[in-house]
Formats: C-alpha cells, sequence, structure tokens
C-alpha cells in the first residue's frame, strides 16, 4: 500500500520533527497533541524553523508555505482515520501508548501501518495490543530529527516483511539513513552508546581522570566530536538512567547498570543540559565542569 497521509502522535521534541521531515518529504499529516498550547508550541517550532530555512537560502518562501500547508494539527485522534502511516512519539510512558494505540486501532482503516518511535519499549507490547501485529514496528529517529540522518526500523516478532519494506521506504523518502534492527532492548545505537556513556561515568568515579580530561580524552584521542560526559549532559541524565534501567531489566549485565553518580545526580535534578546543570553548569557563557562530589 503506498504511504500517502502520515498521522504523528505527539508535537514534543520528536513529534514536531518527525512531522515536519514528513511534510517536506511531500506527505500530508495530521499532528495530534493533548492540548492546544503544546500543539501551537510544537507547531510554533515548525515555523520557526521553515523560516530559518527560508531566511537562511535553503528553501523558497513558497516552498515552505506548500510544506506548512501540508500539516493539520488537531486535539481529535478521530482525524486519523484515513491515515496510511500512524507514528506515536508521545511520552516514553508504556501505559501511555497502549492506551494511544487501543484507541486509534479502531478508528484508523484497517490497512494502515503503525509505527512507535520508542528508544526503548519492547515495539511488541505495543503491537500486541492492536488487531494489527503485522503492520506494527519501529520507526525510531534521533534529536533534533530535521539534523540527525539515521532512522532504525525495528522488526518485531510479529512484523511481516512488508511492513518492514515499507517502513524502510518511508525513511528513504525522507531522505534518511536507514537501518533494519530486531526489536532488542536499545536497539543498534543505543546498545552500543549507553554502555560507552555509563562507562565514562564509571571512569570518573575510578578517578581515572577528571571530567574534561575524560571527555578531552575521547574528543583528541577517538575523533568523537564531544566526550562522554558532555554527550550524557546533553542526552539528558534522566532520559539516560531510564533505557539504561530497561537494558539492565533486559540483558541483566553490569554494563547496563546506572552508576551511582548518575543515579544521585538524577535524585538531585541534575539532568543535564536541559536543567542547567549535569557533568557541566550551563549557567554562564561557556559550560564549566562540576564535579559531582563522589
Ligand atoms: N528525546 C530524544 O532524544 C528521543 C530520541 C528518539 C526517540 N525518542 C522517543 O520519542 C518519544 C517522545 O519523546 P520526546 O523526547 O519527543 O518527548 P516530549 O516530552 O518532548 O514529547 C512528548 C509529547 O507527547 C505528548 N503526549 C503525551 N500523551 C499524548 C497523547 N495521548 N496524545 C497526544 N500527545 C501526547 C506530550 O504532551 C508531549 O508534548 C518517546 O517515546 C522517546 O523515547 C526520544
Amino acid at each position: 500500500m503506498e504511504i500517502k497521509k502520515v498521522g504523528v502522535v505527539g508535537c514534543g521534541l520528536m513529534g514536531h520533527g518527525i512531522t515536519q521531515v514528513s511534510a517536506q518529504a511531500g506527505y500530508d499529516v495530521v499532528v495530534a497533541e493533548t492540548s492546544q498550547d503544546k500543539l501551537d508550541a510544537g507547531i510554533g517550532k515548525i515555523e520557526k524553523q521553515l523560516a530559518r530555512a527560508v531566511d537562511k537560502g535553503k528553501i523558497e518562501q513558497p516552498a515552505a508555505d506548500e510544506i506548512r500547508r501540508r500539516i493539520s494539527p488537531t486535539l481529535d485522534l478521530s482525524d486519523f482515520a484515513d491515515c496510511d502511516l500512524v507514528i506515536e512519539a508521545i511520552s516514553e510512558d508504556l501505559d501511555l501508548k497502549l492506551e494511544v494505540w487501543e484507541k486509534l486501532d479502531g478508528i484508523v482503516k484497517g490497512d494502515a501501518y503503525f509505527a512507535t518511535n520508542t528508544s526503548s519499549l519492547p515495539v511488541i507490547n505495543q503491537a500486541a495490543v492492536t488487531t494489527r501485529p503485522a503492520q506494527f514496528l519501529g520507526l525510531h529517529f534521533f534529536n533534533p530529527v530535521q539534523v540527525m540522518p539515521l532512522m532504525e526500523v525495528i522488526q518485531s516478532v510479529t512484523t511481516s516483511p512488508e511492513a518492514m519494506a515499507a517502513g524502510l521506504a518511508f525513511g528513504e523518502k525522507l531522505k534518511k539513513q536507514t537501518v533494519a534492527t530486531k526489536d532488542k532492548a536499545g536497539f543498534i545505537v543505543n546498545r552500543l552508546l549507553v554502555p560507552y556513556l555509563l562507562d565514562g561515568i564509571r571512569g570518573l568515579e575510578e578517578g581515572i581522570g577528571s571530567i574534561d580530561e575524560i571527555d578531552a580524552a575521547m574528543k583528541a584521542g577517538a575523533g568523537h566530536p564531544m566526550g562522554p560526559l558532555t554527550l550524557a549532559d546533553f542526552v539528558g541524565l534522566d532520559t539516560l538512567m531510564s533505557i539504561s534501567n530497561v537494558m539492565f531489566d533486559e540483558f541483566r549485565e553490569r554494563r547496563f547498570a546506572a552508576p551511582p553518580t548518575l543515579r544521585k545526580m538524577v535524585a538531585a535534578g541534575f539532568y543535564g543540559k536541559k536543567s542547567g546543570r549535569g557533568f557541566y553548569d550551563y549557567s554562564g557563557e561557556n559550560p564549566v565542569p562540576v564535579n559531582p562530589g563522589l
């Protein structure tokens, strides 16, 4: 089945980006939120990005207007009835996601594909509450969606080869680099990245270097654009901890376990860049390393 109309549930950090790149690729997109304020905030971000692209000469004003016209914001999931593909990008809470899928399953036409953008929850748990588990897959985008080239396409135990092919073709139309992967916690990127970030924190606990030494070493010695402690602050320490908890739960291996320093920083509300403090203090012009007091 050809995908023409895309539904996006949630217009937060990820949802607004998925909405924008889908509209840019020529799809009609309906996007839903829980309140008018949140919907306006998400759409406002898209409009700002489009205006910036026009200012920089990347696209012409009429093209930006056309992209915006393809996006229909709504508070009513019944507007998703004729979508060919629905992507869920709501908060990382399984109960909330199951509730939304049960509703959508009763609304959206029977041959449509359903996809979750979850970072860590099993795809199969969500597929199993719908009447179309063979048409259910994971489409995992990366933040910021407009910039990051990768999209992981995730096959659960029930996902059909046709649904995988549709997911991969959709990613290509969005000009994403796609990789097919399986429904194992962390998929490919977080499976490799999360233990590395946790090891950066464990290294700090064990005194292999200071915050700036560990970060500088990985930049200059491994060619990484930023060090692990800076990257942990960017991901969000709360997010990193919750992904590591899910991975530890699935694999029961120490490399996926959140180190004590991470747990304590999250308990203190030091979530990284978004809260103004993590391994660095972001209140000044430049980030300043703050020893978490091990
Ligand atoms: N932030 C990341 O870097 C990242 C990367 C890849 C995947 N993800 C995944 O994407 C999903 C969304 O994450 P986010 O960072 O965009 O979160 P976010 O909090 O920025 O956005 C979630 C939005 O969903 C809305 N929402 C909640 N319940 C809803 C409902 N029933 N109907 C409509 N909207 C609803 C919320 O109001 C909120 O605006 C999560 O599953 C997360 O794991 C996040």
